[in-house]
């Protein structure tokens, strides 16, 4: 049976006081659209978005997603026009939901992100189902009312509900699992005579429902919760970060303060990691065996080899380092730096499109940009690769076992060759070729008993005589 998704995205989101659509705004690093799209089982073949407000940019946002391969199935959008309702938003996408030959519809909110696959692949599973949820305080939402036999008798709006009904506090989910072609047909004969003046998908769910039976699957209200406000984005936020963290315990994973890491939905984190307090790891992040992220270390789509030790206070953006490398604290390593094994970059060094070999050492004050290191060399402090004139970027090689003295700048395009030993304080404007010394130095001078008598003229002037 062909299933395929049905994802309201079209409403405004007015409480998020946002110029950014609803379900773009992010839970751990991953917009909350995100989250349900990677939350479909196998057995879904197929997405369609219901839009309108903001659609431009959440189809750009699809469309970086498919050139990532982030997405589980293939995602087709439809325009709603003015949201009239959920009842209205689904009619929208029924020539598209018969293009796909749709036999069943899983039906679900762009901004409810943290449902669980194997709930989706649960209500995927059903003939027919609605997934519900008890709450404490149900105002707002569409009370369920069941059969004798526990299946759905009636979805009663909030606004729409009598003082009893209002006391039910099992309450509607928003996600359903329903046959296409009844559905279909009690979609064409909704009106909006109700409280709201919308049309409701809920009388189209009562409507199949008085035909053949739908299912009350009673499900946790964490995977339930929807993103109306900044604070429900805040709530979800800690929702899914307890979630992925306990997640991570379980498999080895040291957490010196779980509530106080940001681990994100695309991290795979390897034994007996050791996460620091206020670590925060977003978008596809790898980390193997052994490694330390140290206190505050903000790592974005990279990966981190087996037992590398990230000291405090680095930032790691698109980029690879290698298994046992050193790194930080305060380093800053971005997009395209590729370290191989046990290379160290220290202190306030800095890299951009950077390939270091195994055991290169840049431990102080550097700059590396648009370069490739090789194997054990040592880049001194203070070195700065110039790869910029203004138009364009070039690029600088440096050989094996070279050693940089601190202090240096090289002009790129350029080379140093394998073993070649650069002065402290050098200018490099050449190639420098392999094993030789490269130093530029200005005539040192050195007066006797100079520092004294500037001391003692300076003292004069600050005594007034
Ligand atoms: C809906 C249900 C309610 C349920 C609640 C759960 C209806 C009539 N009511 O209410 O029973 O308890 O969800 O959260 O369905 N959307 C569109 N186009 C529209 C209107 C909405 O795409 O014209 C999208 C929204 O962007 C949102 C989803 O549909 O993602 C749900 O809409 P929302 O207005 O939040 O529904 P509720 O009134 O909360
Ligand atoms: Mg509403």
């Amino acid at each position: 049976m062909s299933a395929i998704a049905l994802i309201l995205a079209a409403g405004l989101g007015k409480r998020m006081k946002s110029s950014l659509p609803k379900v773009l705004h992010p839970v751990l690093g991953d917009p909350s659209l995100l989250w349900v799209l990677r939350a479909l089982p196998p057995e879904v073949g197929h997405a369609v978005l219901v839009l309108h407000h903001g659609k431009e940019r959440v189809e750009q946002a699809l469309a970086s997603w498919t050139t990532q391969g982030l997405l589980p199935c293939p995602v087709t959008t439809v325009d709603q026009g003015e949201p009239l309702g959920t009842g209205h938003a689904a009619r929208s996408a029924a020539a598209e939901l018969d293009r796909l030959g749709a036999e069943k519809v899983i039906i679900l909110c762009g901004d409810v992100p943290l449902i669980r696959r194997e709930t989706v692949a649960a209500l995927a599973s059903a003939p027919a189902a609605l997934l519900a949820l008890e709450m404490e305080n149900p105002h707002g939402y569409g009370r369920v009312v069941q059969k004798a036999d526990g299946t759905l008798s009636a979805i009663v709006e909030h606004k729409d509900a009598s003082e009893a009904q209002r006391a039910i506090r099992r309450v509607n989910g928003g996600a359903y699992a329903l046959p296409w072609r009844p559905l279909r047909e009690a979609l064409g004969r909704l009106t909006n005579d109700n409280a709201q003046g919308e049309f409701y998908l809920t009388d189209a769910v009562m409507d199949v429902a008085s035909r053949q039976p739908v299912a009350v699957d009673l499900c946790d209200p964490d995977e339930l919760m929807g993103m109306n406000s900044r604070a429900d984005q805040a709530q979800l936020q800690r929702f899914a970060q307890e979630r992925i963290n306990a997640g991570w315990m379980d498999e080895g994973v040291t957490f010196l303060d779980p509530s106080g890491a940001i681990v994100g939905p695309r991290v795979f984190l390897g034994r007996d990691v050791l996460v620091a307090q206020g670590v925060s790891l977003e978008g596809s992040v790898t980390v193997g065996d052994g490694a330390v992220l140290g206190q505050g270390c903000v790592i974005t789509d990279s990966a981190i080899g087996d037992g590398a030790l990230v000291r405090p206070y680095s930032v790691i953006n698109q980029s690879q380092v290698g298994p046992g490398s050193l790194i930080g604290p305060f380093a800053h390593l971005r997009e395209g730096t590729v370290l191989e094994k046990g290379v160290h970059l220290g202190n306030f060094v800095e890299t951009k499109k950077t390939l270091m070999h195994a055991g290169s050492k840049a431990n102080h004050l550097s700059y590396l940009g648009d370069s490739e290191v090789g194997e054990r060399t040592n880049i001194g402090a203070g070195l700065i690769t110039c790869n910029y004139d203004g138009f364009n970027k070039h690029r600088t090689v440096i050989g094996k076992d070279v050693f940089v003295g601190s202090d240096c700048q090289l002009v790129a395009p350029i080379n140093l060759g394998d073993g070649s030993l650069i002065g402290a304080g050098t200018t490099v404007t050449q190639d420098v070729p392999a094993d030789a010394l490269a130093l530029s130095r200005s005539p040192l001078t050195i007066k006797e008993g100079g520092a004294a008598r500037i001391r003692a003229r300076l003292k004069a002037v600050k005594q007034g005589r």
